[in-house]
């Protein structure tokens, strides 16, 4: 079997939403400190939808290919179910990472999350903060996560 379902090979090679919106109305960066990895997701929010995602990641195919699944999970859709999204349902999305590689997602999940939050902080919007945990105490999760 390939180490990589077509379905991570399409979205590497084509990845969707690559971009930067420039009058974002949230962007959110996150990093992996053991890859080095950075992903940061540009979000247009109107009412509660998420009219337009976009997208740029430094770093390998699986997250590119997990940033632009996840770009595409969440375009049109309301906030709600975008702060929902977890990086096991990007994966699921790909056909599945391999295990060590299932970080990758988990990149896009906390870039979501922080561009979500940088919107409610624009905004003085306020929201559970439990959701939105240090994503300095992440770094260390990532490891477990490998
Ligand atoms: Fe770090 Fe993929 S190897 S995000």
């Amino acid at each position: 079997m390939a180490l990589y379902s077509e379905k991570v090979m399409d979205h590497f090679n084509n990845p969707r939403n690559v971009g930067v919106i420039e009058d974002a109305d949230g962007v959110g960066e996150v990093g992996n400190a053991k890859c080095g990895d950075i992903m940061k997701i540009y979000l247009k929010i109107d009412g509660d939808i998420i009219s337009d995602v976009k997208f740029k990641t430094f770093g390998c195919g699986s997250a590119i290919a997990s940033s632009s699944m996840a770009t595409e999970l969440i375009k049109g859709k309301p906030l709600s179910q975008a702060l929902e999204l977890t990086n096991k349902a990007v994966a699921e999305a790909l056909d599945g990472l391999p295990a060590h590689k299932m970080h990758c997602s988990v990149l896009a999940e906390e870039a979501i999350r922080s561009a979500i939050k940088d919107y409610y902080d624009k905004n003085g919007i306020e929201y559970d903060k439990t959701r939105f945990p240090d994503p300095h105490e992440e770094e260390e999760h990532h490891f477990e996560d490998d």
